[in-house]
């Protein structure tokens, strides 16, 4: 049987990106035929958030999002990252067989050394923690401890994902085969653009939020970026950021009929008007439900607590057993 695993850091509070690029295709990729593992990769996001106030927020805000989007977690484990000391402890054994070599070649790090060779640094490694080193070696134990068998990620993972096959590939060959070597399942890259026509990230600050109120939907809607044609000029939807923005989450149809208006002349705030419209009907039922959990985090607490029992009762035996393998185990 398959299991299929993927996690999501909790390093920026959830929007429209987040939403079309991971929490949906997440859930669209589970059915009754299979096991999954869905999890908030809260201890991968202490190396990015440094304020605790803040990572314990956005960690509430990932599971929100991921319930809120139709998470069913009686038909999935569900589960916070940090709940499950296995992964922690899985790490630290794979770290004794994984070559350093490989996690220098992961890009992340090469990325931050690079930069201090630029900024003229005498040390290449100067202010890069451990923890961004060996990201790869978390990764790969998230993935190895409940034996997952396929890992649907972004391009931007699959790296991380050759160092994990890399790492059970090894540690199968030294211990006798224990581990699956997860197959990367990569998704097609859905990029979703931000209201100034970048890619939507919480760093350019250009983000439609996922789970905000009506007020602010609209407003950043009305604040993406046009240009000054008006009412009357035919307008070209390719390279456009208000089509491309639209085009993420609607039909071919809804699509054909929005460049129609376009090339008729639709003025801009009208276009936008639509584009709200529907986004709202998108994100309505997704924010109601947001609104009924938000003032129950004890609800939510329990839902990853017993998500991360279930889970545990897989991983605990895994440890056992490689514990075993590697040679610590009672007299
Ligand atoms: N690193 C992934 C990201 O930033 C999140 C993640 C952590 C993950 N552990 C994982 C994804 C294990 C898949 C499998 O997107």
């Amino acid at each position: 049987m398959k299991r299929i695993l993927t996690g999501i850091t909790p390093s920026g509070y959830p929007h429209l990106g987040n939403y079309i690029g991971a929490i949906k295709p997440s859930l669209d990729l589970l059915d009754e035929k299979c096991e999954s593992f869905l999890f908030i990769a809260d201890l991968h996001a202490i190396i990015k958030v440094s304020d605790p106030k803040r990572l314990e927020e956005l960690s509430n805000a990932i599971a929100m999002a991921w319930l809120a989007s139709g998470l069913d977690p009686n038909k999935t484990n569900f589960y916070r990252q940090s709940d499950v000391p296995e992964i922690t402890e899985l790490a630290w054994l794979l770290s004794c067989i994984a070559e350093k070599g490989l996690l220098n070649r992961a890009h992340a790090y090469k990325a931050a050394v690079d930069q201090n060779n630029e900024s003229g640094k005498k040390e290449m490694d100067e202010g890069i923690s451990l923890g961004l080193f060996s990201y790869p070696l978390l990764m790969a134990s998230d993935i190895l401890t409940p034996n997952a068998t396929h890992v649907p990620v972004g391009k931007d993972q699959q790296q991380h994902l050759e160092i994990t096959r890399d790492i059970a590939e090894k540690f199968n060959r030294k211990y006798g085969s224990f581990f699956n070597v997860p197959e990367p399942v990569i998704q097609d890259e859905k990029t979703v653009l931000g209201t100034d026509g970048r890619k939507m990230s919480k760093s350019y600050n250009n983000i439609i939020p996922l789970l905000s109120d009506e007020k602010e939907l609209r407003k950043s809607v009305m604040s993406i970026v046009t240009n000054s044609q008006e009412p009357g000029d035919k307008k070209d939807w390719k390279d456009n950021t208000l089509f491309s923005i639209y085009s993420s989450f609607t039909t071919k149809e809804k699509q054909e009929e929005m460049k129609f208006l376009f090339e008729d002349g639709i003025g801009w705030g009208d276009a936008k008007q639509k584009v709200f419209n529907e986004l709202n009907l998108l994100l309505t039922p997704i924010r109601e439900k947001f609104l009924e959990q938000s003032d129950n985090k004890k609800y939510i607490e329990e839902i990853l607590k017993s998500g991360a029992e279930k889970v545990r009762a897989q991983t605990i035996p895994t440890l056992k057993e490689v514990k075993r393998l590697v040679g610590i185990s009672a007299l």
